[in-house]
């Protein structure tokens, strides 16, 4: 995965991270990163991980990853406590999200620090690689549709004197900032990406940098964000609605009761916005 990441960041271009809950999304995901020939994260969030199940979820994509030989990986998204990143390290992730973007400062680094503690430990130990990714400034929770942006979402962007600080105390390997990327596509248009921002972090910090809440973001905020620094882009909300849509299709097009016949259309419809957006990440 780091060296994906590098070649990304050498390049330019950012890897598509798209979330899963089930095992139609993530074929949906690897057959259009596959039909592209591009490197692919599969985030499963805490929600996501409690439904299809920790180790269900990591022998799936190690499952894929195996089989065809292919840069497909996964991370723990959004995990809010240190049990839960134990779980993931535990079922073989290959990269772990400690979310403490609701925490103030020190108590985000706090936690953030142990358990970049205790990667390394299990590193050493089994020696191989696990990223870990933090989370600075809140840009809300849900991966929806919202009427409007989440009271306190983007209010405090992140600061890239801020951004070092908190990288330099913590030791951890990808930083998701707050630049004006909320979680959830917004009826009313999402906010603008702050490019000058972003540009500003990637000059100070040595970590890859992630842009969460991917979905809703105009293509040319995409492409000026990536241009900047941003290696990652995590999108969720528009493989959700596009899964949703496939469903209502495939359940009014046929009365077939078997769920491989009506659940094609959800597939279909996910690769097709997978697709396109590994396109634009990867300037094809
Ligand atoms: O971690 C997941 C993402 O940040 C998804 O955000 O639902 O706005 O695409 P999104
Ligand atoms: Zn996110």
């Amino acid at each position: 995965m780091e060296t994906c990441l590098r070649h990304a960041r050498e390049n330019k271009y950012a890897i598509g991270h798209f979330n899963i809950s089930n095992v139609e999304t993530l074929w949906a995901i690897f057959h259009a990163a596959r039909d592209l020939d591009q490197p692919v994260i599969i985030g499963v969030s805490e929600g996501e991980r409690n439904f299809i199940g920790v180790r269900q979820a990591a022998s799936l994509v190690q499952s894929i990853a195996h089989e065809y030989d292919y840069p497909i990986f996964m991370n723990a998204d959004h995990t809010h406590d240190f049990a839960g990143i134990q779980k993931a390290v535990d079922a073989g992730f290959d990269s772990v999200m400690i979310d403490g973007s609701h925490l103030e400062f020190d108590d985000n680094v706090t936690l953030t620090k142990k358990v970049v503690d205790y990667v390394r430990g299990i590193e050493r130990s089994e020696g191989r690689r696990i990223l870990v990714e933090a989370e600075l400034g809140y840009i809300g929770t849900s991966s929806a549709i919202l009427d409007e942006i989440p009271k306190g979402a983007g209010d405090n962007q992140t600061i890239p004197a801020v951004a070092r600080k908190f990288q330099e105390t913590t030791g951890i390997d990808i930083f998701a900032p707050s630049v004006g990327n909320i979680h959830g596509i917004v009826k009313s248009g999402n906010p603008h990406i702050d490019i000058e921002r972003v540009q500003q972090i990637a000059d100070v910090t040595p970590c890859h940098l992630v842009l969460h809440g991917g979905s809703g973001i105009s293509d040319d905020d995409m492409r000026g964000g990536i241009a900047a620094g941003m290696t990652i882009v995590h999108v969720n909300t528009e493989l959700r609605k596009a899964f949703r849509e496939g469903v209502e299709a495939g359940l009014r097009e046929t009365d077939a009761v078997a769920p491989y016949k009506f659940m094609a259309h959800a597939r279909t419809r996910v690769y097709d916005v997978v697709r396109e957006k590994i396109a634009l990440f990867a300037r094809l």
